[in-house]
């Protein structure tokens, strides 16, 4: 079956979805720095542009919409504008491709706050659009380190939309997971990293309470402008956009080669990239920071597509039998 994806950045929900044995031909992006990366990883096509200057005669025909669409309008750190906000608007972007477009499944991934936000009022907006479209609409919200076999704590809400009825009632979300898998999996705690990812007392002027707090290599820890936060649970905490900039610090790890932050490699290892997985070598780690955290988890999205997969084919089993 054939994924068209909106709001690609790298690719988190395309890598998903192509795992699960799905199609991905075509996406769009509007960041050219997320589209580097993109192509370095995937061979479809990528159209560069604001959504809204998107022709939808100009998308070939799919039969999955995916879209991770910005989440900045709904997300308790943004404005709280919801579809006041120009950015909370880009759902309707998407509506507009998918009214005319009717692809069998969509699926759409946001902030958890996205259901509260307004309310409640933003949420019915979207479920009552999807609805009036002729869609049968399944959503919950799932922990990466419950649904992924990954430690990263990273709670998002996932919206599955099926034309098909028959389709929809054989969907499930999938079950919870052990997590077995530790941080010791993700971060390379032994290599030696560039300098500029270590905290040191001349680069650092909170030097002394990292020194103070931070000694369990076992988890990670957080510099809150005050206070060292250290993550009881042994997991990562939810990546941000925004971390590595103005503040927002990038996760902090003990090491035997001292006390540093993860590398842009690490971030996209924590999100679920494998290890296969390219990142442009001359690209700011700034960029780079962004676009781990912008991204999914990729395993959860694996795991809701490879659901996706068995409820269109039993689906299809059943629409045979009927004939039969
Ligand atoms: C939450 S991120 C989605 C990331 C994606 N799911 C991934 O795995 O990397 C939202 C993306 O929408 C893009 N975006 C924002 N406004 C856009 C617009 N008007 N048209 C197209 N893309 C846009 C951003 O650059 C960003 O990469």
């Amino acid at each position: 079956m054939k994924v068209a994806s909106f709001f690609a950045g790298v690719g988190g929900i395309d890598a998903g979805f192509k795992n699960a044995g799905f199609d991905v031909i075509w996406a769009n992006e509007l960041d050219k720095h997320a589209a580097t990366t993109y192509r370095l990883n995937f061979d479809n096509e990528l159209v560069v542009k604001d959504i809204n200057e998107v022709e939808v005669r100009d998308i070939p025909d799919f039969d999955i919409m995916i879209a991770g669409f910005p989440c900045q309008a709904f997300s308790v750190a943004g404005y709280r504008k919801g579809f006041e906000d120009e950015r909370g608007n880009l759902f309707f972007e998407l509506e507009r491709i998918f009214k005319e477009k009717k692809p069998q499944v969509i699926f759409l991934e946001n902030v958890k706050n996205l259901v509260g936000h307004d309310g409640g009022n933003t949420f019915r907006v979207i479920l009552e659009r999807l609805k009036k479209a002729g869609y049968h609409v399944k959503k919950e919200v799932l922990n990466a380190c419950e649904y992924g076999n990954l430690p990263q704590n990273r709670e998002r809400i996932y919206i599955v939309a099926f034309l098909d009825e028959r389709t929809y009632k054989e969907f499930e979300f999938p079950e919870p997971i052990k997590l077995t898998h530790t941080l010791k999996d993700y971060i390379d705690y032994n290599k030696k990293q560039d300098d500029k990812y270590y905290y040191t007392e001349n680069s650092c002027g909170f030097y002394n309470e990292l020194k103070e707090n931070v000694k369990n290599p076992d988890t990670t820890y957080q510099w809150r402008r005050v206070y060292v936060r250290e993550n009881k649970s042994n997991l990562c905490p939810t990546l941000t956009a925004n971390m590595g900039t103005g503040g927002h610090n990038v996760p902090i790890v003990y090491t035997p080669t001292g006390i540093r932050k993860f590398t842009p490699r690490e971030c996209f290892n924590i999100m679920g990239f494998g290890k296969d997985y390219k990142l442009p070598k001359d690209m700011a780690n700034t960029h780079l920071y962004k676009q781990a955290g912008n991204s999914v988890v990729v395993p959860v999205i694996e795991r809701i597509a490879n659901e996706i997969k068995g409820a269109i084919d039993r689906a299809a089993f059943y629409e045979r039998k009927k004939v039969v």
